[in-house]
């Protein structure tokens, strides 16, 4: 396994793969792999010739209040998993291999973005779709994975990659969870113990939400006031926000049908987590 942090290196080392007619697929990461990220490098790995994972903690997508500083870090690790893994290439650039001094050029998808975390996140999907472009360019993937936990982000990407037509094949792959029901998080490494317990009332409230779903209510109305009284129930617990969108276009929609997004990012103490499904 190859550990490059050079941009330049690694792009070299790409567009000589590519020209050598080698496919490459690519699980862009911020580290501090868990499950979670396994599950995409093992899909990645079938998927082409060479597999490439990205580790970057962006900060163009964190805000000035936000958990830039305390977000979990364990490159050795990271770099163990990825070697037990077979994973081909591991690129961890530092920031200002990615934002040199200067840096000026940022990507911004107006529409998908808007709601859901982008409404309490502004500028966060800006600097992920920079971020994502920028890596997709350096690492020339012919296709790249995501996790579903990150719903929103899935769909900008999505959007970005055909509205600039980018050649890349983009893949989410299903959510993976604790044993408890927890969606795998980088960020649950900042949980307490208590807050470990507490954190399970999000996917208590979807359960709910899709228990409600299966006995017949539609009424989004509803379904979004069972599972506020559920969280409300946890000390540590703030919601951020729950809504019920249109699963392709993301728009608020009135009524739960096949093609719902029911999502929810709460704090629990400090540590926002964020979890979904898909009616
Ligand atoms: O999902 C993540 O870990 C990040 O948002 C990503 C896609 C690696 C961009 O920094």
């Amino acid at each position: 396994m190859e550990v490059i942090s050079s941009t330049q290196e690694m792009q070299q080392k790409a567009l000589a793969l590519k020209r050598h007619g080698r496919t490459i697929s690519c699980v862009p990461t911020m580290g501090f792999l868990h499950e979670g990220h396994l599950s995409l490098i093992r899909a990645a790995r079938t998927s082409a010739d060479i597999l490439v994972v990205t580790i970057f903690v962006n900060p163009a997508q964190f805000g000035p209040t936000e958990d830039l500083s305390s977000y979990p870090r364990d490159l050795k690790h990271d770099l163990a998993i990825c070697e037990k893994e077979g994973v081909d290439v591991v690129f961890t650039p530092g920031t200002a291999d990615i934002y040199p001094e200067g840096y000026s050029t940022y990507i911004e998808e107006t529409d998908l973005s808007k709601g859901l975390c982008g409404a309490t996140r502004p500028g966060h999907f800006r600097g992920v779709t920079t971020v994502v472009a920028k890596l997709f360019n350096i690492v020339q993937p012919d296709s790249a994975f995501f996790g579903r936990k990150d719903y929103q982000q899935l769909c900008v990407i999505k959007k970005m990659v055909k509205d600039l037509n980018i050649p890349i094949r983009i893949i989410g792959c299903p959510i993976v969870r604790e044993d408890d029901g927890l969606a795998m998080s980088s960020r649950n490494k900042n949980l307490n113990p208590d807050e470990r317990k507490e954190a399970l009332c999000l996917r208590r409230a979807l359960l709910r939400a899709e228990e409600l779903v299966g006995a017949g209510e539609k009424d989004a109305a509803v379904i979004r006031e069972s599972m506020v009284n559920i969280i409300e129930k946890e000390p540590s617990a703030r919601i951020d926000y729950i809504e019920i969108r249109d699963g392709e276009t993301l728009e608020l929609v009135d009524r739960v049908e096949e093609g719902t997004l029911i999502a929810l990012a709460v704090f629990i103490g400090k540590t926002r987590l964020i979890d979904n499904i898909l009616i």
